[in-house]
């Protein structure tokens, strides 16, 4: 059975965008939880400014408080070396990196070229050699909403560059749901064959339906790591029109129902899933929370 790797970023992506501040105190409740569920990553929070993203601006307290598991490793999206520095500072697992392939959404999201953020992230790279091993994501990279498309060789030249630098892992994002299957396809042939000794992972939106049909699309070509968020819950704030990611839940249970083997016990996923609601304050889109495991069998209904 193939196995295939989860890194559930409900608490940062999930929640980064959320208008009403979700209380520190739940917000390690439920990475705590999510440390029992089989995840191979969390990505906790983010080492951003408070100004930019106010949600998060308890960082530091979080990493202090949650009870890690040793199965786990917790990741932390950083900015800039003064982000890398705090998430060191917590003892982050690793350092998640961000740039946009395209310049006009790096402009929006991080307030600057392409270029001075790959001058900046080197610099954190140097910061963290030796300590923590580093995750670059690729913001943008299926399709930008502001530029359209990006070609595929522009993907490709950013992620040799930062291949160059020493990174571990490279994260491929569609932050605002634009690929579709033979395009997934196609990204993860040519990164699979470029960077095999790279932790290679896969980042989708669900924003236009077709989330699911890109992880199975990205599993059949040889992707073995995907970001999922509980309850589908996510959408960068600088992306217009963006929303949730793909559901962990629902993608786990596609995968498990296909034979694979995610190392996720799915019940105990679901019933953190079915807090959600309350967490957030609305309805989440999630849908195997809803409905039940596809094996569960219910008595016949009569009239
Ligand atoms: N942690 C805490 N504070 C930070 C910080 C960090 N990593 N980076 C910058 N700041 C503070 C600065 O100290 C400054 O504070 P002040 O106004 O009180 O002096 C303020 O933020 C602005 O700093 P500046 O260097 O001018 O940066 P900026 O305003 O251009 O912001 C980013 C740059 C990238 C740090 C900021 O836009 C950001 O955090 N964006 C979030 C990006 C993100 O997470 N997007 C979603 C994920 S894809
Ligand atoms: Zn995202």
């Amino acid at each position: 059975m193939k196995r295939i790797h989860f890194n559930e970023v409900v608490t940062r992506d999930g929640f980064q965008s959320e208008p009403t501040f979700i209380p520190t105190d739940e917000k390690i409740a439920l990475i705590d939880e999510l440390g029992q569920c089989g995840f191979s990553k969390i990505e906790a929070t983010s080492f951003t400014s408070a100004r930019a993203i106010p949600m998060l601006r308890d960082a530091e307290e979080v990493m202090r408080r949650i009870r890690r598991s040793s199965d786990v490793e917790y990741s932390v999206l950083v900015p800039n070396v003064r982000g890398a520095e705090r998430a060191l500072k917590s003892r982050a697992d690793e350092l998640n990196l961000v740039m946009s392939v395209s310049e006009t959404h790096n402009l929006a999201n991080l307030r600057m070229s392409r270029e001075k953020s790959l001058a900046d992230l080197r610099d954190v790279i140097a910061l963290a050699a030796g300590h923590v091993p580093v995750n670059i994501s690729l913001s943008t990279s299926f399709g930008c909403p502001m530029e359209g498309e990006i070609p595929l060789d522009e993907v490709l030249r950013w992620a040799d560059r930062y291949a160059s630098l020493g990174v571990r892992g490279l994260t491929i994002c569609d932050t605002t749901g634009m690929a579709h299957p033979i395009q997934v396809a196609r990204m993860a042939e040519a990164l699979i064959a470029r960077f095999s000794d790279l932790q290679l992972t896969l980042h989708f939106h669900n924003t236009r339906g077709m989330g699911l049909a890109n992880v199975l699309a990205a599993v059949q070509a040889g992707i073995d790591r995907f970001d999922g968020s509980l309850g589908g819950l996510g959408g960068c704030p600088y992306a217009p029109g963006a929303t949730g990611n793909i559901c962990s839940e629902d993608a786990i249970h596609m995968l498990q129902a296909m034979g694979y083997d995610t190392g996720i016990n799915l019940s105990q996923l679901m019933a953190a899933a079915r807090k959600m609601p309350r967490i957030v304050g609305h309805e989440v889109p999630g849908q195997v929370a809803k409905a039940g495991h596809s094996t569960e069998l219910h008595p016949p209904q009569h009239q």
